[in-house]
C-alpha cells in the first residue's frame, strides 16, 4: 500500500488554547491507531504554531503553516517569512491555497513562496485547482498545467513539494468530484509532472469536502496519496476517524 498523508487545514479557526486542546486530543487518539504508514499534518494559524509544535513534538503529528511571505525579511507589516516558520519548528507550509489566490496571490508570488520555503528546509503543500466557471468552460487541464508550470518554474528540490488538487467548487460545498473525474484530473497532474518536471512519483493529495462519510470511497481511488481537509479537520474525533478510515 502507498504511504498516505492526511493533512488538516484549520484555516482561520481555533484560538491558541483551542488549538492546543485539539492537538492533545489528536495525539492521544492517534496513539491508539496503527499508523505506521501515516503522515498526519495539522495547520494552525500563525499565532498557534509554536504552541502546537511544542505539544506535537515526539508524536505522529506534523505541523504546517497555512501560508508564508515570499520575501526573506523587510518592511512587510503583518507578514511571516519562511525562516521564521523554520525557527518555530514547522515542517510544512501550505502554498497557493485558492482562498489566497482569490485575494490576489499570483502564480509568480506562489513561485517565490515555494522557492523561499524550500531554501529554508520546509516541505510544501502546493495547492492547485480550477474554479467552477473554468470547469464549465472545460479549462480544467489548461488551468492545472498553467498553475503547475508557473508555480514550479525554476524550483529545485522538487521532492520537497507535495501537491494538493483542490477543485475550488469542492471546497466547503459538500460536493466531491465523481471518482472518474478525480482520477482523470489527478492522472493529468501526474503525467504533467512526469513529462515536464521528470517527477516520477509525486505525492498528490485531494482536498475539498472530505468527511468521515465520503473518505472510504475516496481512498479507493488509489492514485491519490491522501487528503487535505478543512472543516472536518477541526473536530478531533472526525479527523481521527478519517485517519483510521484512510489506513484501514
Ligand atoms: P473543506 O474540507 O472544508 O472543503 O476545505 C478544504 C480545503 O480548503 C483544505 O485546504
Amino acid at each position: 500500500m502507498r504511504a498516505k498523508i492526511v493533512a488538516g487545514n484549520w484555516k482561520m479557526n481555533k484560538t491558541v488554547s483551542e488549538g492546543a486542546q485539539l492537538v492533545e486530543e489528536l495525539k492521544s487518539g492517534l496513539a491508539k491507531v496503527d499508523a505506521s504508514d501515516v503522515t498526519v499534518v495539522v495547520s494552525p494559524t500563525y499565532v498557534s504554531l509554536s504552541e502546537v509544535v511544542k505539544i506535537a513534538a515526539g508524536s505522529l503529528v506534523n505541523v504546517a503553516a497555512q501560508n508564508v511571505h515570499q520575501e526573506a525579511n523587510g518592511a512587510y507589516t503583518g507578514e511571516i517569512s519562511a525562516d521564521m516558520l523554520k525557527s518555530v519548528g514547522v515542517g510544512y507550509v501550505i502554498i497557493g491555497h485558492s482562498e489566497n489566490r482569490t485575494t490576489g496571490e499570483t502564480d509568480l508570488i506562489i513561485n517565490k513562496k515555494i522557492k523561499s520555503s524550500i531554501n529554508n528546509g520546509l516541505k510544501i503543500i502546493f495547492c492547485i485547482g480550477e474554479t467552477l466557471l473554468q470547469r464549465k468552460k472545460k479549462l480544467t487541464h489548461k488551468i492545472l498545467k498553467n498553475q503547475i508550470s508557473k508555480g514550479l518554474k525554476g524550483v529545485k528540490k522538487l521532492n520537497k513539494v507535495l501537491f494538493a488538487y483542490e477543485p475550488v467548487w469542492s471546497i466547503g460545498t459538500g460536493i466531491v468530484p465523481k471518482a472518474n473525474d478525480l482520477e482523470k484530473n489527478v492522472n493529468f497532474i501526474r503525467n504533467n509532472l512526469s513529462n515536464k518536471f521528470r517527477l516520477k512519483n509525486p505525492k498528490i493529495l485531494y482536498g475539498g469536502s472530505v468527511n468521515t462519510k465520503n473518505v472510504k470511497n475516496l481512498k479507493e481511488i488509489n492514485i491519490i496519496d491522501g487528503f487535505l481537509i478543512g472543516a472536518a479537520s477541526q473536530d478531533p474525533k472526525k479527523f481521527i476517524d478519517i485517519v483510521k478510515k484512510t489506513f484501514n
